[in-house]
């Protein structure tokens, strides 16, 4: 039985449909209910329902042999997995941004407000700037609202969040979009399954 690690939510929809679409259905997949494992009757394969940013968890660690992350939790969190296919689904980006028309003293230190804080001290430290990070957990757009920021470090994807706060882009840092990755010792000794998927989703994709 192969063990898939699913995002919860519109993206592991998504992904769900690539993987039945290649032969690994779940007749229980679209059932209301709040299972968070599904098994496919003829025990080919088991879905974890997970939360995306934890994909990775459970893959690194062995608990799934193969998942779907986003590249931006992969970037946050460097987990020891093997990075395999990029599903092109998901796709966004890493940015940064800032009140619309505000500017930002380059002599101070720069307080960036984000989720993803490993990324953000990358970024900016390859850029030799000074920052301080705010570390939140969801709607980051409110910290440069408040006064709380100067700029964030997040993800824009159809920039509505950003339109409708008067924020915008001020820096690209990268494209984002869901990754197949597997786990280490999964591929070594699957290698055969796990190669005919990433051929499979190839063609599909
Ligand atoms: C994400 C992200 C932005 C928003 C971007 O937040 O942090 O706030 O989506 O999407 P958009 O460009 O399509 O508007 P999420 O919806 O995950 O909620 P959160 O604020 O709780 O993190």
């Amino acid at each position: 039985m192969l063990n898939i690690a699913l995002p919860k939510g519109r993206l592991g929809d998504c992904v769900y449909e690539l993987f039945a679409s290649i032969g690994y259905s779940c007749g229980d997949y679209h059932e209301k209910n709040r299972k968070l494992v599904i098994e496919s009757a003829d025990g080919a394969v088991r879905y974890f329902l997970v939360k995306p940013s934890d994909v990775a968890i459970y893959v690194e660690r062995g608990a799934a042999d193969i998942g779907v992350v986003g590249k931006d939790i992969l970037m946050e969190t460097n987990p020891d997995v093997y990075e395999l296919l990029d599903l092109g689904l998901g796709k966004c980006r890493m940015a940064v941004c800032a009140m619309n028309g505000s500017t930002q003293d380059k002599s101070a230190v720069l307080r960036v407000a984000t989720k993803f804080p490993g990324i953000a001290k990358k970024y900016y430290s390859s850029k030799n700037r000074d920052i301080e990070i705010i570390r939140l957990n969801g709607s980051i757009e409110l910290a440069p609202i408040l006064g709380l920021s100067d700029v964030i470090v997040d993800i824009v994807e159809t920039g509505s969040t950003l339109r409708e706060n008067n924020l915008g882009v001020i820096e690209e840092i990268m494209p984002i979009s869901a990754r197949l990755i597997a786990n280490k010792a999964s591929y070594k000794f699957r290698s055969g399954e796990v190669d005919n998927i990433i051929n499979k989703l190839r063609e599909l994709i």
